[in-house]
């Protein structure tokens, strides 16, 4: 596959999660706006200060932030091949924008109904030194680093459904987008880790 992956979906669905398998199978790069927009609000650059309040409210980062952040992304040599975007683009107009830079091979939508989704976020434990994904009862962690795992300052409950609302509203109108242009992949995310992993390798196998 010579484009790049989308990884879509609502917050929670797995998307990082699933990223993984991706890279390994494709050898794309990962490029999930989530974690650079993370990496510069911990710096405290200037893009980190202007998206800091929309993150923690649980709201989308203006479009023009994020269309520059992509821009210098994709500028890397390792993009040259496409790479695998996680939560970009959520706008219509991003996806615009994407459209004019770079070529969309793929969009794999991993789709969970919002009642799965609180329990999942509010679950969810980060390992700060590997960036690996756990949840407290869907994919524990080993006993030996529980001490050092983290819980992002967003995943609580009542920004989870200003998030949820953001998704609905703003993001998952890019499903029909993408149908229309042929490239939807509807995957099951409402199943085990694994066997999401191996609907969606099933898919870009082929
Ligand atoms: P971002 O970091 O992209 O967050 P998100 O889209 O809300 O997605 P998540 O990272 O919460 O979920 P995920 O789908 O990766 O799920 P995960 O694999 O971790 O964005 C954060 C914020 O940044 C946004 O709110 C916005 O402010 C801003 N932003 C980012 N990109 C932007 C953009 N393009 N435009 C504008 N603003 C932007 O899994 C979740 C949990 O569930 C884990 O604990 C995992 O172990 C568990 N789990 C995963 N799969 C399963 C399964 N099959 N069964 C049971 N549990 C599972």
């Amino acid at each position: 596959m010579n484009g790049s992956i989308v990884l879509f979906g609502p917050p929670g669905a797995g998307k990082g999660t699933q990223a993984k398998r991706i890279v390994d199978l494709t050898s794309k790069p990962q490029v999930s706006t989530g974690d650079m927009l993370r990496q510069a609000v911990s710096i405290g650059s200037e893009l980190g200060l202007a998206a800091k309040v929309f993150m923690e409210a649980g709201e989308l980062v203006p479009d023009e932030v994020i269309v520059g952040l992509i821009a210098e992304r994709l500028k890397e040599n390792d993009a040259s091949g496409g790479v695998l975007f996680d939560g970009y683009p959520r706008t219509i107009a991003q996806a615009e924008e994407l459209a004019s830079i770079a070529e969309v091979s793929a969009v794999i939508s991993i789709e969970v109904p919002d009642q799965s989704i609180i329990e999942r976020i509010v679950g969810r434990r980060m390992d700060p030194e590997t960036g690996a994904i756990y949840h407290t009862k869907f994919n524990p962690a080993p006993e030996s680093i529980s001490g050092r795992l983290i819980q992002r300052k967003d995943d609580n409950e009542s920004t989870v459904k200003t998030r949820l609302s953001a998704y609905h509203e703003q993001t998952s109108p890019l499903a029909g987008w993408y149908e229309n242009q042929g490239l939807l992949i509807r995957i099951n995310g409402n199943q085990s880790i694994e066997d999401v992993g191996d609907e969606i390798i099933s898919h870009l196998s082929n």
